[in-house]
């Protein structure tokens, strides 16, 4: 990127000529939303405000995120259990068990990474218990501060043979946002617990959010907002899949699934609260649905009936009279009103002959009960049957900066007579650090095109939108947050910037500029592993001219110098590094991010798992995943992954057996060979990017013209603006810039604004000026125009 940077600093001056005389199509009203998953601790430890981490004992959680310590601080371990023999209830089957002894027993939970208190405001413990030997002491409830001290108390007593709930007001006196929970056991105690829950009282519209969060998505004044997946709502296994039932009503009652994204999902926020959250939020909501496929089985055709039901229950929940089956619950649950659901998506990102037969089962049903249900299909395939066609396809985006501005002109030529386009999820993922400005200068110039073509792509949304810093599943994402506050990476400002300044109809753009050479980037090495164990040996790195870079000679220097990326578990053993964990992403990584042309030479071999393994190269950031994965997706395909373009082919990795891996990076050229056998012989393509990228709209309330200027070279560019059709500017413009010094540059908790947009008040000569934009920069132009 360093090159690529480099050779587009000398930009030429470009034009940019706005037809404000012959305005096209209307901006479509619902372009800009956004689409919330449950990925990243997005909901737990994030929107929804539960505190406590593992409430109530279920799935992999298990005892997980309590300890328990006597209270005599002997070192004694008080006796816990998780019990299954008298749940709480149907749904909720295992509880804690906890027999104090002694002194008693001290419990804590520290929550997502710590609790955070204010002063003075009250948060709401909560907890089902039931004793056994007749036992009728008391507990202490504590809030502490990270430094133990107790910033408030309560007392719970009145326990029975009988499940009961119990309920405390705990009002902090002091802020903390590394606080923890405490509860002391005394000593003759054996009691039983579950749903041990501490809220904050004060919640986003006292609809129980997390307040700085969903103002977060409220400032981006989104106009939809889907959810709750994404990959979540398909799951690996059916078991796994999004069921909107299973979400609603007393949370003591909701059935706890296991995250794809690594964590066991309480879903406190449910689909009422999705839909709360929309009507909230002034967003039409975009509810999608399980099409009875997740990521590695599918719902037998027979079967189809009840995942199918599941739909049109789901619309008569949101919309249904107050007397109809599910509009009472949706009464009982506190809403009488109607949501006024209007779009559905059956499935996310499903294809294959399998959504082929399954889409039009939910289109026969919905539309016949529903006929005013939009419905939205996934990314549509050429040889799908012609009917029942969809009104909306969702199409996913993700790509480098530089591919996202090779994309503006994606939309432009698209066939206006086929269905309309929702780009569900886009994004720049690869050489976008954790979301640094020159991802979001890619993306600035992707949604330029989308603004232009906004008669065909009626509604798009960047992906993910949340992650917890501490849990980071998957990267950049939108909105990063602790315990204590969150910030906005770059794009969450280009989005910002865009969605307010939307405009009401577009005006034709022309924009002369000139085209910048694109230079792959190049880095350290690595090693991978997806949902795998195996193990490497004889690694051995050298230059074109036969000197040795680099030697790994794991017996002698272990694993010094590497730098191990993801949760694996990685050891040396007789010379071999050994990856024996089988999640997903793992990576080891060494060398010089200033690596360019070189031989790896190695030896790999697969212990277990779905996969093979993977040898990566042009690594210049830890967030770059770049190389040649060998049997890849599902151990099916040969794959060269490289940031702007990729090659597969056909092949599989055998358990148990030392491979032979060599991988020679010269110049554009990569040549792959497995066992000595030639199987990537590739060229990288010679890539190009625009300097400016631009779209411009009239907006009908103020009568200006707002003009987006996107400057992709590292330089600024002296532009040219024409705007035909104006006969004078009738005030002071206003131009809003967001750039920085670096493209590398982010936003972090320690630094939210490094990247922020800066507004200035500019006096233009009339409707032909010039301007120089910045380098990586976007611009938006509010120019006031006499009518
Ligand atoms: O946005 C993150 C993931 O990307 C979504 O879960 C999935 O739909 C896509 O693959």
């Amino acid at each position: 990127m360093l090159a690529a940077v480099t050779l587009s600093a000398i930009a030429a001056p470009a034009t940019i000529s706005v037809r404000a005389d012959k305005p096209g199509h209307a901006v479509s009203p619902l372009l800009w939303g956004i689409f919330f998953e449950d990925i990243n601790l997005a909901a737990d430890g994030g929107l929804y405000p539960e505190l406590v981490r593992n409430r109530s004992f279920e799935g992999s959680d298990g005892l997980r995120y309590w300890n328990f310590s006597s209270a005599a601080g002997n070192g004694a371990e008080p006796s816990r259990s998780i019990d299954e023999s008298r749940p709480l209830n149907a749904f909720n089957r295992r509880s804690l068990h906890v027999r104090a002894g002694g002194a008693g027993c001290v419990m804590e939970n520290e929550g997502y990474w710590g609790m955070r208190f204010v002063a003075g405001e009250a948060c709401t413990f909560r907890v089902a218990a039931r004793a056994e030997d007749g036992f009728k002491g008391a507990f202490r409830v504590q809030l502490c501060d990270s430094s133990d001290a107790v910033i408030a108390s309560g007392e719970l007593s009145g326990f029975g043979a009988d499940w009961k709930q119990h309920t405390l007001t705990l009002t902090p006196s002091k802020s903390d946002s590394h606080g923890k929970l405490k509860l002391l056991v005394p000593g003759e105690a054996s009691v039983f617990l579950d749903m041990i829950s501490l809220m904050p009282v004060k919640t986003w519209k006292g609809h129980g959010l997390r307040e700085d969060l969903a103002e977060t998505m409220n400032s981006l004044k989104p106009a939809f907002c889907r959810f709750p997946g994404g990959c979540w709502v398909e799951g690996e296994e059916m078991a796994g899949a999004y069921q909107w039932k299973q979400t609603i009503g007393d949370v003591a009652s909701r059935t706890q699934l296991e995250n794809l994204w690594d964590y066991n999902a309480t879903q406190g926020l449910g689909y009422h609260e999705y839909l709360q959250l929309s009507e909230d939020l002034g967003a039409e909501p975009v509810f999608c649905i399980n099409v009875g496929m997740a990521h590695r089985e599918s719902v037998p055709l027979d079967r189809m009936g009840a995942w199918v039901q599941d739909a049109l229950d789901a619309i008569e929940y949101a919309n249904g009279p107050a007397d109809s089956v599910w509009g009472a619950l949706r009464t009982k649950n506190g809403h009488p009103a109607p949501f006024n659901l209007r779009i559905v998506e059956i499935g996310n990102e499903n294809g294959g002959p399998d959504y082929a037969e399954r889409w039009p089962l939910f289109v026969k049903a919905i539309k016949a009960k529903y006929p005013e249900i939009t419905l939205i299909a996934n990314h549509w395939q050429k040889d799908y049957p012609k009917e029942p066609m969809p009104e909306i396809v969702d199409e996913h985006c993700y790509d480098t900066p530089e591919g996202l501005m090779r994309r503006a002109i994606q939309y432009d030529g698209y066939d206006r007579k086929g269905p309309k386009v929702f780009v569900g999820e886009y994004a720049a993922t690869k050489r976008a650090g954790l979301g640094n400005l020159r991802a979001a200068i890619g993306e600035a110039a992707y949604m330029t095109g989308l603004e232009r073509n906004s008669d065909i792509v009626t509604m798009a949304a960047y992906a993910p939108l949340f992650t917890n810093v501490h849990h980071r599943a998957w990267n950049p994402d939108l909105i990063n947050f602790d315990s204590a506050g969150w910030y906005g990476i770059s794009s969450y400002h280009v989005q910002q910037l865009f969605s307010l300044n939307a405009g009401s109809v577009t005006l034709p753009v022309e924009v002369q500029s000139a085209e910048l050479p694109q230079q792959d980037s190049r880095g350290r090495i690595g090693l991978g592993t997806w949902a795998t164990q195996a193990e490497f040996k004889d690694l051995k790195v050298t230059a074109p001219d036969g000197k040795v870079l680099f030697d790994a000679d794991f017996t002698h220097k272990g694993t010094a110098g590497w730098t191990f990326l993801g949760d694996g578990e990685w050891s040396v053993k007789d010379g071999v590094l050994r990856q024996t964990s089988e999640k997903q992403k793992l990576r080891a990584l060494v060398g010089d991010p200033a690596w360019t042309d070189c031989t790896i030479e190695l030896k790999a071999r697969k212990l277990a798992g779905r996969e093979g393994f993977q040898v990566l190269f042009d690594n210049e950031s830890d967030e770059d995943r770049t190389g040649w994965n060998l049997g890849g997706w599902g151990n099916k395909y040969s794959a060269l992954v490289l940031a702007d373009s990729d090659e597969r082919k056909d092949g599989s990795i055998e358990t148990g057996r030392w491979y032979d891996v060599r991988v020679q990076l010269d110049g554009d050229q990569i040549r792959c060979w497995l066992d000595g056998k030639l199987v990537h012989d590739f060229r990288r393509p010679h890539l190009t990017t625009k300097a400016i990228y631009a779209s411009a709209t009239r907006d009908h309330d103020t009568g200006e013209i707002i003009l987006k200027v996107v400057n992709t070279a590292a330089g600024p560019t002296e532009t040219t603006i024409h705007l035909a059709g104006v006969a004078a500017i009738s005030g002071q413009a206003r131009s809003i810039v967001l750039t920085s010094e670096k493209p590398t540059d982010e936003n972090s908790l320690a630094e939210p604004r490094k990247v922020a947009p800066r507004t200035d008040e500019l006096t233009l000569p009339g409707p032909n000026f010039t301007r120089s934009f910045p380098g990586n920069s976007l611009t938006v132009l509010r120019i006031p125009i006499a009518k």
